[in-house]
């Protein structure tokens, strides 16, 4: 079967995108950065500690002070082009995987997912596709324009924060991923407890709570994307993390139509969704050399083992109190009446 996945896979036109970021990037750091630009802007704005990270409160949302300034540019200067697909999130809600799974579908022309040379087999998938706050964070956004359409690039933002280029106008697709909150909180805890002196679960989980977590708060992130999806699903595509491990390949499927690239009927055949939802598993991801070594991310380098936790849903129920889970089902519950949107 995975020889006839190739030869579909290889059947299909080769494009000359995506390419994995990494492949591209030089490694070479402007002399001007956005950060002194906007210097002004930041110091400006509502201020609040979470034990050592800055956040700022920026139209609504609060950002790490260390991305402000890159947003800002990001929103005015920011050219779209029509084929490009924007990854979003809140941070620890399935990016990895998205960023995977996205670059295997858009890629499987000059890499079928089955090959030894994919990317995705000597790149962490964040080295794969750029993170655009941290792009634009360090004055590096001409090597966007390196990037051969079609373009694949990822953010933590909400949608009312991206630039009105993507979101007024037919350019660009956006594909949103979240997962249910408690299991959020947990996955924050584990990732980013580590780099933050003091900081208790307990702080953790009331900084969710109370909307200041980074890039909080995020019922209204979500709602942000929700809303827009339900205004235009052919511009953004709506995925929740629990319905990706119930279901891999429908929603695999669901994301090459929405990405314009659905599976021929020959790559079904052959098993082509398969061997995507394979390759990007969690079990072959965290198993990957590459994936248990050495760092990913420019302005905070993460650990890359520690994008692969458990990968499963529910393991809130190992950290929190049944009163902490009453109490965030309560305010999602509260934040999401009348909107069609459950975490079930
Ligand atoms: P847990 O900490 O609950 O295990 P993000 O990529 O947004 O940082 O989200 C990280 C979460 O996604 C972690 O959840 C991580 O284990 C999980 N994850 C990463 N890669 C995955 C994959 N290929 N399949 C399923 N879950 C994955």
């Amino acid at each position: 079967m995975a020889a006839a996945a190739a030869a579909a896979a290889a059947s299909t036109p080769v494009k000359s995108g995506p390419v994995p970021f990494k492949d591209i990037d030089d490694g070479s750091v402007p002399e001007h950065t956005p950060k002194e630009e906007f210097s002004d802007l930041v110091t400006g704005l509502p201020c609040r500690h979470l034990s050592i990270s800055e956040l700022r409160l920026y139209q609504g949302f609060w950002l790490s002070a260390h991305w402000v300034p890159g947003t800002v540019v990001f929103q005015r200067r920011f050219t779209p082009r029509p084929d490009d697909v924007i990854l979003a999130s809140p941070p620890k809600c399935g990016t990895t995987w998205l960023k995977a799974l996205a670059f295997a579908v858009a890629a499987r022309g000059a890499y079928p997912p089955t090959c030894a040379g994919h990317p995705l087999r000597r790149l962490n998938p964040h080295d794969c596709i750029p993170f655009i706050e941290d792009v634009f964070a360090g004055g590096e956004e001409a090597k966007l324009d390196l990037l051969p359409s079609p373009r694949l690039m990822n953010t933590h933002l909400p949608y009312t924060l991206l630039p009105e280029t993507v979101t007024s106008g037919g350019c660009c697709r956006v594909v949103y991923i979240c997962r249910d909150l408690k299991d959020m909180v947990v996955s924050m805890w584990h990732f980013f407890g580590p780099s933050l002196p003091g900081l208790s679960f307990d702080d953790m989980f009331e900084s969710v709570c109370d909307g200041t977590a980074g890039f909080g708060p995020v019922w209204d992130h979500v709602l942000t994307y929700w809303r827009a999806s339900v205004a235009h699903p052919d511009r953004v595509l709506f995925l929740k993390y629990e319905d990706l491990l119930r279901d891999p390949a429908h929603n695999v499927r669901r994301l090459t139509k929405f990405m314009a690239q659905p599976f021929s009927a020959a790559e079904e055949a052959a098993g082509a969704v398969a061997a995507v939802v394979e390759l990007c598993s969690f079990d072959n991801m965290k198993g990957l050399e590459v994936n248990k070594t050495g760092t990913s991310g420019a302005y905070v380098g993460y650990a890359r083992d520690s994008f692969f936790r458990k990968g499963i849903a529910g393991d809130w129920a190992n950290h929190m109190t049944p009163e902490m889970a009453a109490r965030l089902d309560d305010i999602a519950r509260d934040k999401f009446r009348g909107t069609g949107l459950t975490f079930t």
